[in-house]
C-alpha cells in the first residue's frame, strides 16, 4: 500500500464528478481551522472544501470533533482560529441579518434529532417556516405536509407527538425540517445511528432520490459503513485533530493510516468494501477498489 496522506480533495465521483475538484470553487472552504475548549484542542489546523453536488461524509473516531465541526460551520459555534467560508462568504464577517439569510441556504439533521418534544411533528417541520414569518399559517401547513410526504411519512403522522415515533420516523421528521427552507446544501449528523439494517437501507434510498430530485449537496457524519459506502463521492477522514484526507473510497484506502486500516480494513470494513467492490468490478474487474477488497481479504 502507498503511503501518501493528501489533505486536499481528491476526484469527486457521482453527480459531482466530472470536474476536478481544482477547476471549481467549493461552496464550503475551511482553512486553519483550530477549536478549543479550555484546554482541550478539538481542531489543530483542519482543512476541507465541499464542492457542489457532492455527497461528502466525515468519518472518525468518537469525540474527534465531527459534531463540533458541523456546528462550526454551521455558524453554531464560532472556531478558536482559522476561517470558514459558505458560498464564498467568510462566515465571520456575516453580520446577525446576513447569518440568518444565509443560514435558510441549508438545513441541518442533528444527531439526536432535536425535535422539540413539546410540539407535534407537523409543528416541528414548520418551525423554520414560523420562524420566517413571511407567510400565512395555511400555506405553512400545506408546505410541511409536502415535506412530511417528501421523506417518506402521511398526514396521518402530522399531529403525532416525537415521544410517540419510531426512530427511523424521528430521523425523518427531522429530516423534513432540515429540508422545510427548501436548502441546497444538507448536514446530516449520524443520520442512520441506532436505526435497525432495514430502515437504514431504506434511508440511504431516501437521500438518494432526494439528492437527485433536489439537486442537494449533503455534508454527512456517520459511522455506518454501509451508508458511507452507498452514498459518498468522498470520505472526509477526522484524524490528528485535522482532516488527514478527503477523497473517494477507493483512493483512501490506499493510505497508511492507523484509523483507515482499522476502519477500512477491519472485518465490517471488508463486507462494505466487498458491496463496494462488486458495483466497480462489474464495469471494471482490475478497479482500484476491487484490488483493494482482495488485498484487504487476504492480509
Ligand atoms: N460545548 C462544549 N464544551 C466543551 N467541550 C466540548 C463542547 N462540545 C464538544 N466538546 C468536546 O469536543 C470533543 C469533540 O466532540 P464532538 O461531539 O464533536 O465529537 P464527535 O466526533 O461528534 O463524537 P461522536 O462520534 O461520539 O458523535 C469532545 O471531547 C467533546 O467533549
Ligand atoms: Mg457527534
Amino acid at each position: 500500500m502507498t503511503a501518501s496522506i493528501d489533505t486536499r480533495a481528491g476526484t469527486v465521483g457521482g453527480t459531482g464528478g466530472g470536474t476536478p475538484p481544482g477547476a471549481r470553487t467549493p461552496i464550503i472552504e475551511v482553512r486553519g481551522l483550530v477549536k478549543r475548549f479550555g484546554d482541550t484542542v478539538v481542531h489543530d489546523g483542519l482543512d476541507l472544501e465541499v464542492y457542489r453536488d457532492e455527497v461528502l461524509s466525515i468519518v472518525g473516531g468518537s469525540g474527534t470533533g465531527k459534531t463540533v465541526l458541523l456546528r462550526q460551520i454551521v455558524g453554531l459555534e464560532r472556531p478558536t482560529a482559522g476561517t470558514i467560508r459558505l458560498f464564498g462568504e467568510d462566515l465571520a464577517s456575516l453580520d446577525p441579518a446576513r447569518l440568518q439569510w444565509m443560514r435558510n441556504r441549508w438545513g441541518m439533521q442533528f444527531q439526536r434529532g432535536a425535535l422539540f418534544s413539546s410540539l407535534s411533528v407537523i409543528d416541528n417541520i414548520a418551525l423554520p417556516l414560523r420562524e420566517l414569518r413571511c407567510l400565512p399559517d395555511n400555506l405553512i401547513c400545506e408546505a410541511s405536509l409536502l415535506k412530511l410526504e417528501l421523506v417518506g411519512l402521511s398526514a396521518r403522522d402530522a399531529d403525532k407527538m416525537p415521544a410517540d415515533l419510531s426512530g427511523g420516523m424521528i430521523k425523518r421528521v427531522a429530516l423534513a425540517r432540515a429540508l422545510a427552507l427548501e436548502p441546497e446544501l444538507v448536514f446530516l449528523d449520524e443520520p442512520t445511528a441506532g436505526l435497525d439494517p432495514m430502515a437504514s437501507d431504506d434511508y440511504v434510498a431516501l437521500i438518494r432520490e432526494l439528492r437527485r430530485e433536489l439537486k442537494l449537496t449533503v455534508v454527512m457524519v456517520t459511522h455506518d459503513l454501509d451508508t458511507l459506502v452507498a452514498l459518498s463521492d468522498r470520505v472526509a477522514v477526522l484524524a490528528d485533530r485535522k482532516v488527514l484526507a478527503a477523497l473517494p473510497i477507493p483512493q483512501l484506502v490506499k493510505i497508511d493510516h492507523p484509523f483507515i486500516r482499522e476502519y477500512f480494513l477491519g472485518e465490517r470494513g471488508q463486507r462494505a468494501l466487498s458491496a463496494l467492490s462488486t458495483q466497480s468490478a462489474g464495469a471494471n474487474p482490475a478497479s482500484d477498489v476491487a484490488a483493494v477488497a482482495r488485498h484487504a481479504g487476504e492480509s
